[in-house]
């Protein structure tokens, strides 16, 4: 879906859209790579990473965003990027609203490229921001796992490399043309109020096609705190066409948002034109498999933990050994009395024996 969305804001060209697709269904993602040979390639996305081996490495920089606090453009425009058109075959713009041009199902908002991003090998401009979840009642959406565990939605934030090419369609086609951040969505306590930004105006974007301009906001406040703590690979796009040319950043950190946010997410959009015949279909489950990480690798911008020990297994480590100890104390303590008892007892009855058998004896000759 990224391709499709990098053309949101007059950006580039149109691509031919390209076969019909789907998540689930004859034209699911096992079927990708039938129309679009890429989603077959040995460098896809999203990945299941693991966080134990992932490979430290001290050189990767905090990420650095510039005029991300304050987008230089008084309104965004956010779109309900549903399977415009697919039914009948045809891929219909949206009229007067930023080009979609391939069908793609999420909520995107457009972004001004007075955002700009730093701190990998080229400085890159954004271009837009997306959701992935699944369904109403179901835990899991997020796109990347961490360790097998896929967080209930992920955001993404599309960025391509402005000082190698003019437009975000030409980079998306070449190696370390684009850079995704990943933002794993979780519940906590409290609604988020930077996502209520977006997600507040979902309701009015309820259809396949339509768009409504929101208010500009600090989309710094969509990220998690610690921009320094990253997980780093050579990736692609997670829709057809699946091009090859994503630098992917995924912070370990969470973002948390409301169970009430996230349920907002879940069951706000309609993958259905308003005009379509037929009974509206709710957008959901609009994430892929997890790929095969083949030959890559994962970097990480921060150390390992210390042989694998939390604060809280070593105090677990010390309780026990404490309470082993405790314990063999008791056994030694109550097995020796009870020895003691027992050897007491036995010579009670030797004692009593013997001094029963002396009759005995003395009647039977010797
Ligand atoms: C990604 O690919 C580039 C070359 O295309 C390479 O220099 C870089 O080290 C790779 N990054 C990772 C994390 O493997």
């Amino acid at each position: 879906m990224l391709s499709v969305l990098l053309l949101l804001g007059g950006l580039a060209p149109a691509l031919p859209a390209g076969p019909h697709w789907t998540y689930e269904g004859p034209h699911g993602q096992q079927h990708w790579h039938e129309g679009h040979p890429e989603c077959g390639g040995r460098a896809q996305s999203p990945i299941d990473i693991g966080t134990a081996r992932a490979q430290p490495d001290p050189s990767l920089p905090p990420l650095q965003l510039e005029g991300y606090e304050h987008p230089e453009s008084p309104g965004l425009t956010l779109a309900n990027n549903g399977h415009t058109g697919e039914r009948r075959g045809e891929n219909r713009g949206v009229p007067g609203a930023p080009a979609l041009l391939t069908p793609c199902p999420t909520a995107v908002l457009a972004l001004p490229p007075s955002l700009r991003l730093r701190g990998l090998p080229h400085t890159f401009t954004a271009v837009q921001l997306h959701f992935h979840w699944g369904r109403p009642g179901h835990a899991a959406g997020a796109e990347h796992l961490l360790d097998g565990h896929r967080a209930p939605a992920e955001m993404h934030v599309v960025h391509f490399d402005s000082e190698r090419f003019s437009d975000a369609s030409a980079a998306q086609q070449q190696p370390g043309g684009l850079a995704v951040l990943g933002v794993l969505l979780e519940v906590g306590d409290d609604p988020h109020p930077a996502y209520d930004n977006i997600l507040r105006h979902l309701g009015s974007i309820s259809y396949a096609g339509q768009t409504v301009a929101i208010p500009s906001f600090s989309i710094q406040e969509l990220l998690p705190a610690h921009l320094d703590r990253y997980y780093r690979y050579n990736g692609s796009l997670t829709t057809p066409p699946c091009f090859q040319s994503v630098l992917w950043t995924l912070f370990p950190q969470p973002v948390r948002i409301s169970r009430a946010q996230l349920e907002q997410l879940q069951g706000s959009l309609y993958s259905t034109e308003e005009a379509e015949p037929d009974e509206p279909q709710l957008l959901v489950d609009n994430f892929r498999a997890p790929q095969e990480l083949n030959q890559r690798l994962v970097l990480s911008s921060f150390p390992r933990e210390p042989e694998g020990y939390s604060t809280g297994e070593v105090i677990a480590i010390i309780f026990g050994a404490v309470a082993g100890c405790v314990g063999l104390f008791l056994a030694v303590y109550f097995g020796t009395k009870r020895m003691r008892a027992r050897r007491a007892q036995a010579q009670d009855v030797v004692f009593k024996a013997s001094s029963r058998r002396s009759p005995l004896d003395t009647g039977h000759p010797r």
